[in-house]
């Protein structure tokens, strides 16, 4: 099978790249600004943008689409542009599927939900707050469109990255640098932190059996932002230079409006995949620590 990963170069897509290679799928993915090994440049809102895939003579069954802009508080005060990098490019790789007949996974977020009574599962009403979880959603409808397409909903990713720029590999880099620095973090801003390496495995799972629709991936924490930092602190002796201090949301003055009680129900992929194992905050720290990271 062939896979392409728009947004490869990020996060959720670096994982699914690398897990895809290692179960000898042939993949190949992409970036936008920051170029990563491997991958080939991509931007959905330039002209003739798949010819690239002519070039190296790649014609993907699937499409992994992880790209979009997902600074929240960015797109709130930048509307035009989260349209622009999260519905109008979505649209265009809709448009290349449905001409050449490619599945597309379409990753989407819990934000998608106002966070009144999360967390949720796939069937509840979506009512985003903010342009970001608008634009998502609008995304997931041009999705939808294709017949074969997943819709895999994630929310507080954590992992490897290259730049670090996941909430828990930042805090972790800054329990190894040494150096100062306080976090004031939401005590009533609650999700289900989920590794991106698992977000791989479920959509190498899901893709494999040609499953279709919405599926909320998620793991079985759930946490508030301080809950979260405080666990990664505690796995440290040194970290008293990790400053955390507990803020209500209205306090933190956010641009964008946040989803309170957020977080993801996986009942459904549980109940599809009851020997999936899943990684938690604990195992990744632990893990972490054991590589000596
Ligand atoms: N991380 C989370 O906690 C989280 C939570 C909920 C949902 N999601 C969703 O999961 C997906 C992946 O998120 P992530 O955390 O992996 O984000 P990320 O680390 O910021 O990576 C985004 C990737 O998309 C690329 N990109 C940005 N705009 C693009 C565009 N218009 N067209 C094509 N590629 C574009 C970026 O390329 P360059 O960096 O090279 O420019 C990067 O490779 C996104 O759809 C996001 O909305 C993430």
């Amino acid at each position: 099978m062939k896979v392409l990963v728009i947004g490869a170069s990020g996060l959720v897509g670096s994982h699914c790249l690398k897990y895809f290679k290692e179960k000898d799928v042939e993949v190949i993915g992409t970036y936008r600004n920051f170029k990563t090994e491997g991958t080939y440049f991509f931007d959905p809102l330039e002209e003739n943008c798949f010819d690239f895939l002519e070039e190296i003579n790649f014609k993907p069954e699937v499409i992994v689409h992880c790209g979009a802009l997902t600074n929240v508080d960015y797109c709130e005060e930048h509307q035009a542009d989260s349209e622009n990098q999260t519905l109008t490019s979505t649209k265009v790789i809709a448009d290349y599927c449905k001409k050449n007949n490619t599945r597309l996974v379409y990753i989407s977020t819990d934000y998608v939900f106002d966070g009144l009574n999360g967390p949720y599962s796939e069937t509840e009403r979506t009512n985003p707050i903010n342009v970001y979880g608008k634009h998502k959603l609008e995304a997931e409808w041009v999705a939808e469109k294709i017949e074969s397409c997943i819709i895999a909903r994630i929310t507080n990713v954590y992992g490897e990255e290259e730049r670090s720029k996941n909430f828990v590999a930042h805090l972790l880099s800054v329990i190894h640098s040494g150096m100062e620095k306080n976090f004031n973090l939401p005590f009533d801003q609650f999700a289900t932190p989920i590794y991106a390496g698992d977000i791989a495995r479920m959509i190498y799972l899901l893709v494999m059996d040609d499953k279709k629709g919405v599926y909320h991936l998620a793991s079985t924490d759930y946490y508030n932002r301080y809950q979260l930092a405080k666990k990664v602190k505690s796995y440290f002796k040194n970290a008293s230079h990790l400053l955390l201090e507990p803020i209500s949301t209205q306090s933190l003055q956010q641009k964008a409006k946040r989803p309170l009680n957020g977080g993801l129900l996986n009942i459904k992929f549980t109940r599809e995949y009851p020997q999936f194992e899943y990684t938690n905050v604990d195992a990744f720290i632990l893990k972490n620590i054991k590589n000596g990271i």
